[in-house]
């Protein structure tokens, strides 16, 4: 493909973007007009520009200033009456217009102090700053003016782009950030690209020399939840293990990779749930697998050192805490014996059961938890807590523990009539005298 191809291909994406979002469309014309009377150049760059090239989908749009973006935001949201949010510690900003939002950075020259630690930044011209990016499909940039967007691609990304080949910019990229290892599985995975050959022999030395370890805990978190964000999770996860880049947490990782028929399994739960739960879900879902593998000493320590979300945490150690009682002992029973199987299993979330049938490999697990989420712990009395406190049941927890006791003996008798139900309610009544 010729440049110009190319650019005729990114202005057609660029423009049906435009044409599908109407409040990005205004706040764009609006920005590009604002730079020209200051005589700031703005450009596109990242991954908007790839995904523009690529047909992927355009999340975020990111925008790069020759100048200082801090002060061009602020002002141009001043002018415009738009929504802002300044980020003092790295002077970015984004601005926003009704839905729409679009990222602010200044083009900059980055040093790192020391390997792994976050880059001294100054500012610099869009060249320079294409430069210091990951991979060069990353460091393709688009100039925006009132007539349109044009590309800019000083390290050939679309070369690489046509290869499907994901290539770092220079030889120490690894070293100084070593977070663009796992993204540069990430990103091959998501494309269906490969590593160069020169950058998979940077990335080999990286994993030998360890330079994940001047990441810090938080980093590699961060790092493997955007891994659980990829629809290519199941592949892409198993690849990270075995690739050993999680060496630094645990050599376990390597010998004992996540299952990619569960991490499907698990998407697919998500997939279901509502939106505000389906985030955390997957992340619950995404560590359940990956650390369920390990040996239990490592779990525990991995839990009580990973910088985790508190109520992801709760709910591991929850999982983790009964999963091999639960496991035994559902191994010795079946969908025969109701009342049992709903004794055992009444008292655990939900979350730690769907946990359960998705790490267990042994058939009977699966099937006796399924039996009970689908079946015995759909089933709840016909009789009403008020109606037991009628019979005379005090209120409080004995209201629970009398439902509890009915839907026990329901799960063998589904059929239960409400009269039987009242029955067994008088009974534990006796029981309470
Ligand atoms: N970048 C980089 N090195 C990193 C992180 C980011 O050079 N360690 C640059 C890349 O040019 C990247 C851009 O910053 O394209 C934006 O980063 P990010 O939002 O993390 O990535 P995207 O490419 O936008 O990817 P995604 O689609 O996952 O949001």
């Amino acid at each position: 493909m010729t440049f110009e191809e190319w650019q005729s291909l990114f202005s057609e994406s660029y423009k049906a973007f435009n044409e599908t979002s109407p409040a990005f469309k205004e706040l764009i014309s609006e920005v590009v007009s604002f730079a020209e009377a200051r005589a700031t150049s703005l450009y596109l760059v990242g991954g908007s520009v790839r995904d523009f090239l690529t047909g992927h989908e355009v999340k975020d749009v990111d925008i790069a200033v020759e100048g200082d973006a801090f002060v061009f935001a602020e002002d141009f949201a001043a002018y415009f009456g738009a929504d802002f949010k300044l980020y003092e510690k790295f002077r970015t900003a984004s601005v926003m217009n009704r839905a729409v939002s679009i990222d602010f950075a200044s083009a900059r020259a980055e040093v790192y102090p020391e390997p792994g630690a976050l880059p001294q930044v100054a500012f610099s011209d869009i060249k320079t700053d294409l430069k210091r990016r990951d991979f060069t499909v990353n460091a393709i940039a688009a100039r925006l003016s009132s007539s349109g967007a044009e590309l800019f691609d000083p390290n050939d990304g679309l070369s690489d782009i046509r290869a499907k080949k994901i290539r770092i910019l220079h030889k120490d990229s690894f070293k100084d950030d070593p977070t663009r290892l796992f993204r540069a599985l990430r990103f091959a995975e998501r494309l269906g690209y490969t590593l160069s050959e020169k950058t998979k022999i940077l990335f080999n030395e990286a994993v030998e020399n360890n330079f994940c370890s001047t990441l810090s805990n938080s980093r590699i978190c961060a790092e493997l939840e955007k891994i659980f964000q990829e629809d290519s999770l199941p592949t892409l996860l198993p690849k990270v293990c075995k690739s050993a880049l999680l060496r630094v947490l645990s050599f376990s990782f390597e010998a004992f990779p996540p299952s990619s028929f569960a991490l499907e399994e698990a998407q697919q739960i998500c997939l279901k749930s509502s939106k505000e739960q389906s985030e955390e879900l997957l992340l619950y879902f995404s560590w359940g697998i990956l650390l369920g593998n390990l040996p239990d000493s490592e779990i525990s320590q991995l839990l009580e050192m990973l910088p985790l979300k508190r109520t992801v945490r709760k709910k591991l150690e929850a999982y983790f805490a009964v999963r091999k009682d639960l496991e035994t002992a559902l191994e010795e029973l079946s969908e025969d014996h109701r009342a049992k199987l709903y004794g055992l299993l009444h008292k655990h979330s939900e979350e730690t059961l769907l946990l359960l049938v998705l790490n267990s490999k042994r058939p009977i697990v699966r099937k006796n938890t399924l039996f009970f989420l689908k079946y015995l712990g759909t089933m709840t009395p016909k009789i009403k807590p008020d109606e037991l406190i009628q019979i005379g049941i005090p209120e409080g927890v004995h209201i629970r523990l009398a439902l509890e006791f009915i839907a026990y003996k329901k799960a063998d008798n589904p059929k239960m009539s409400k009269d039987e139900e009242i029955i067994l309610a008088k009974n534990y009544l006796e029981s309470l005298k």
